[in-house]
């Protein structure tokens, strides 16, 4: 069974598992200077949500609220959107996995911070690792780079979603080091060129995974789907 994956700029993507619709990190048009779909237009059975920070969490309400969308979340994030007023989100910790209908899901460590727009402590940055239609998909979330990655492509790994920016997260440099530890199938990029201070050449770090890396690179278009 396929995965139809779509990234909307930044590191905000929907994923269509056998018609069920997952959006990862909320930030859309509006927000996001990166995206052109306006949250209004966005479905969501699910939101994964990585932390707290605003470029990942600044339209999860309000997608949430229209489409009550379960939100999965750390359990600090979860106490946040409910007392915003929505209450169906499933919490989780680092190092959990949990079955839902769509698949089994496990949120990964991440190095980054957490904290919520308004100043509420955001508990721990996390990554997912998602079991899903017999793929194995790896989001990495806001995240440097840590050797504890190769746990997390031990058992294969069919996709990872890592940030290249720099400055906030890992950089080009440290993602090639990580696809050594990771070693995906494929590898999609995100967190880059949504301000110039994360600017990256998408196309020259494509050049250097092709040749230091046997993973392969896809660098997908602003809201136009592929399919694992
Ligand atoms: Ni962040
Ligand atoms: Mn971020």
């Amino acid at each position: 069974m396929t995965v139809s994956i779509t990234w909307h700029g930044h590191a905000t993507f929907s994923l269509d598992i056998a018609g069920t619709k997952i959006v990862v990190d909320p930030f859309f048009a509006g927000n996001n200077p990166a995206a052109k779909t306006a949250v209004a237009d966005v479905a969501a059975d699910y939101i994964l949500q990585t932390h707290g920070h605003g470029d990942h969490i600044a339209d999860t309400l309000t997608l949430a609220k229209r489409t009550g969308a379960q939100v999965i979340c750390n359990f600090e994030i979860m106490n946040w959107i409910s007392s915003h007023g929505h209450e169906n989100c499933h919490a989780m910790n680092t190092g959990g996995g949990y079955n839902f209908p769509f698949g089994r899901v496990k949120m990964t460590p991440a190095l980054h911070s957490s904290g919520l727009p308004d100043g509420t402590y955001g508990g721990d940055p996390g990554g997912y690792l998602l079991t899903v239609s017999g793929l194995r998909l790896y989001i990495a979330g806001d995240t440097a780079l840590f050797s504890d990655m190769v746990m997390i492509g031990a058992d294969g790994l069919d996709l990872a979603i890592l940030p290249i920016g720099d400055n906030y997260t890992m950089g080009p440099d440290d993602s090639l080091l990580a696809l050594e530890y990771l070693n995906p199938k494929v590898v999609v990029p995100c967190h880059y060129n949504t301000w110039p201070v994360i600017a990256v050449d998408a196309e020259d770090w494509a050049n250097q995974v092709r040749a230091n890396t046997s993973t392969k690179p896809i660098i997908p278009a602003i809201d136009e789907p592929f399919s694992l």
